[in-house]
């Protein structure tokens, strides 16, 4: 298999892994990420994410491409009372599904947000997206259960199954 290192992200590497989440995005089906969502991480936006964020990515070792990457990030910024809490999103490109990028990412990710005091990862995914429903579970996340229309891309509503796991 291809060497990938596993790195906390710097500032140059979002401009590099957006087409990776454009072709997601363009998956029919597959998350709840909208156009926005890149616009929203532009280069020089990396700062602009919550000091306690998190960004890791696997890159190819030779030729510098990002295979994959997640996104550890505060579930409430403004309660105190949730501070032990984050979200967590990981994403591969689909050429590199399969290969066990996604397990690594969210192993270290578990890792990363120990170090960085959060005590427990409650999250979202969508109900028929099976891939990501299973490396989650198959990692130790317990499903909470199912939130109806909780979201809404191209005018569809979208079921979402909220997942925890302690760190
Ligand atoms: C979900 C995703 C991150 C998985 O990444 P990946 O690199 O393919 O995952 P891995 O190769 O590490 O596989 C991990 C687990 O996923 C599951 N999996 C892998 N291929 C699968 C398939 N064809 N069908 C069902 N489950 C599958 C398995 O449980 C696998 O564990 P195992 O190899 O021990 O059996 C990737 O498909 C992706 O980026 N999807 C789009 C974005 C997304 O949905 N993100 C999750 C919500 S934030």
């Amino acid at each position: 298999m291809d060497k990938l290192v596993y790195r906390r992200a710097i500032p140059e590497d979002v401009d590099r892994f957006q087409s990776l989440i454009r072709t997601i995005i363009n998956k029919p089906d597959l998350t709840i990420l909208h156009e926005f969502f890149i616009a929203g991480y532009k280069h020089d936006s990396i700062e602009k994410l919550s000091p306690r964020a998190i960004l890791i990515v696997s890159e190819h070792l030779k030729d510098k491409t990002i295979k994959g990457f997640t996104l550890i990030e505060p579930f409430a910024c403004h309660y105190h009372s949730f501070d032990h809490v984050a979200t967590m999103g990981i994403y591969v490109e689909p050429d590199s599904w399969g290969k066990g990028i996604g397990r690594r990412l969210l192993e270290i990710g578990c890792e990363e947000a120990a170090k960085a005091m959060y005590e427990k990862f409650f999250t979202i995914v969508r109900r028929d997206n099976i891939r990501a429903l299973r490396l989650f579970v198959k990692n130790g996340f317990r499903i909470v259960g199912v939130a109806h229309n909780y979201a809404k891309k191209d005018k569809k509503y979208i079921d979402v199954v909220v997942i925890e796991k302690l760190l």
